[in-house]
């Protein structure tokens, strides 16, 4: 049984007077299995934090289903075993994060002693240990961004569901984030979460659904998703200008830089041929980097696959 399921999901979105509408979702599907990193990715206004309500219970779909852990969307029994950061996490100005942590714990049923131990150490390892005592109005948006993350793992949770949880970070920030999705998933847990920062994705996810324009792209492990084909493959080598003659024969021109000769090439084979050339002149190979799709140029496609002008609203 999936963690987390959506089916054929739709939001429209009805504004004002002139009944304008959005149509967020069109219509989306993906399942989340125990124990996955989920990311879920898609450019500003792709419909990322709509269907993220919608599961949370916060809003309802216009049509289609979205179920967690066993139970539809919104049901008590299932959010006590859920964790939750909202896209911009609004706290009480005044509570410190150890009362906020507190706060919800005890929502969460928790005892009195276990909401001490878990809150402690929480707020450690997400990095507010010096600020545990400060009111967080004081807090810059990273620390914000951290004391969310913190109330969101307080109840030990079966699943995480995390808007944007890299936004506001700093790189240092990003890491350490990183450490804690990943020991989740050492631990059993399932990750879902959103973002547009693609090399948190590369970095983490087991498998993405790609949404853009409120319609899923396209749902798999990221190695799937991107083309393991080589589109160049760069060799950066030193040797002689007799040498370098013999190169470009099979590379065409190349460049200078201060470490060495620069030559490009189409594929590994060829790579390969110009190796061996470098080496037969005595030659010194330095660094051979093949070039392949990264999930940045699947992101560009898909999105310009949507066309311009598709953004949702009418
Ligand atoms: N309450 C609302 N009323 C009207 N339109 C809305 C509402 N909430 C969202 N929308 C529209 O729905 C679309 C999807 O918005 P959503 O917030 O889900 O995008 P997102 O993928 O989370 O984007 P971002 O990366 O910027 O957070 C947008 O066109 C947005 O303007
Ligand atoms: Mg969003």
């Amino acid at each position: 049984m999936p963690v987390l399921e959506v089916d054929a999901l739709r939001k429209t979105f009805v504004r004002g007077l002139l009944r304008r509408r959005t149509e967020a979702l069109r219509g989306v599907s993906f399942r989340v299995e125990q124990g996955e990193i989920f990311g879920f990715l898609g450019p500003n206004g792709a419909g990322k934090t709509t269907t993220i309500k919608i599961l949370m219970g916060l809003i309802f779909p216009t049509s289609g289903k979205a179920r967690l852990l066993g139970a539809d969307a919104g049901n008590r029994d299932a959010k006590a075993k859920l964790g939750y950061l909202p896209e911009n996490p609004y706290f009480y100005d005044y509570l410190t994060v150890t009362e906020l942590l507190d706060m919800v714990g005890r929502l969460h049923g928790m005892d009195a002693s276990a909401r001490r131990r878990r809150s402690a150490a929480l707020i450690e390892e997400v990095g507010l240990g010096h600020a545990a005592k400060r009111p967080m109005r004081s807090f810059s948006k990273g620390m914000l961004q951290r004391a969310g993350l913190a109330q969101a793992l307080i109840s030990d949770p079966e699943l995480v569901v995390l808007d944007e949880p890299m936004s506001g970070l700093d790189p240092i920030g990003r890491k350490e984030v990183r450490d804690i999705i990943l020991g989740l998933r050492e631990r059993g847990k399932t990750v879902f979460f959103s973002t547009h920062i693609l090399s948190d994705a590369t970095l983490l996810c087991d498998r993405v659904a790609i949404v853009v324009g409120g319609e899923l792209r396209d749902t798999g492990p990221l190695g799937a998703l991107l083309d393991p084909k080589v589109d160049a493959v760069e060799i950066l080598w030193a040797g002689d200008d007799a040498t370098a003659e013999r190169v470009d024969e099979l590379a065409g021109t190349h460049a200078r830089t201060s470490e060495g000769r620069i030559s490009r090439v189409a594929d590994l084979d060829a790579a390969n041929a110009v190796v061996a050339r470098v080496v037969a002149g005595s030659g010194r190979i330095l660094h051979v980097i093949p070039h392949r799709q990264s999930l940045e140029d699947v992101f560009v496609h898909e999105a310009k696959a949507a066309g311009a002008g598709r953004g949702g609203d009418a």
